[in-house]
């Protein structure tokens, strides 16, 4: 009857309609970036940009996708043990996605110079003066064995700007609690095709492009 047939055409469609929000709802993409690959040269060349975005963020946004898909199922099943098994991948892979996404606007081919307003007196207030930072940050970044990342953060509870390292994909907020406002890759894939093993010179580099509107923007969005 027409009746049975619209109801039908009800159920598949919404049926439909639901698998299509919660495709939406897990899949992750890769933003594009908000500059060109050869904007950052001479600090970063358009190579290392390249493949640092369009393979090594690609394979980790990737990755975090058929983890959260396995992930799913294991939570369907109720099965434990497979859901503490795939942490290490969520972690590596959702961590690598997370911080690959603020690198690339902690960046811009107009950065450099020093931070204004609230961002550069509270820089002032923990660590003395801005070249006091930027010397901790660059020792904390160049001393991180193996990959890792150099960050500055927001602690919440003090309200002050703290610089750690993270080893590996480890994301700052899920392993610290510390709200990311800068950070700095210092896996080899982030400099050697033009640095080779030299990562202070990459390091010195970096402050050249470093988008401090962007930091500003984050550590106002930190203090809400
Ligand atoms: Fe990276």
């Amino acid at each position: 009857s027409l009746l049975y047939y619209n109801h039908a055409w009800c159920a598949a469609s919404l049926s439909q309609t639901i698998n299509q929000v919660a495709a939406s709802r897990q899949k992750h993409t890769l933003p594009d970036l908000p500059y060109d690959y050869g904007a950052l040269e001479p600090h970063i060349n358009a190579e290392i940009m390249q493949l640092h975005h369009s393979k090594h963020h690609a394979t980790y946004v990737n990755n975090l996708n058929v983890t959260e898909e396995k992930y799913k199922e294991a939570l369907a099943k109720g099965d434990v043990s497979a859901q503490v098994a795939l942490q290490p991948a969520l972690k590596f892979n959702g961590g690598g996605h997370i911080n690959h996404s603020i690198f690339w606007t902690n960046l811009s081919p107009n950065g450099g110079g020093e931070p204004q307003g609230e961002l550069m007196e509270a820089i002032k207030r923990d660590f003395g003066s801005f070249q006091k930072m930027q010397e901790k940050m660059s020792a904390t970044a160049v001393a991180v064995q193996g990959s890792g990342w150099g960050w500055l953060g927001y602690e919440k509870e003090s309200g002050r700007l703290r610089i750690v390292a993270c080893a590996n994909q480890d994301p700052l907020q899920g392993t610290t609690g510390l709200i990311p406002l800068l950070g700095i890759d210092v896996w080899e894939h982030a400099y050697y095709l033009q640095y080779k093993n030299v990562r202070p010179d990459y390091i010195k580099a970096i402050w050249n492009i470093i988008n401090w509107e962007n930091v500003s923007e984050r550590l106002q969005t930190a203090k809400k």
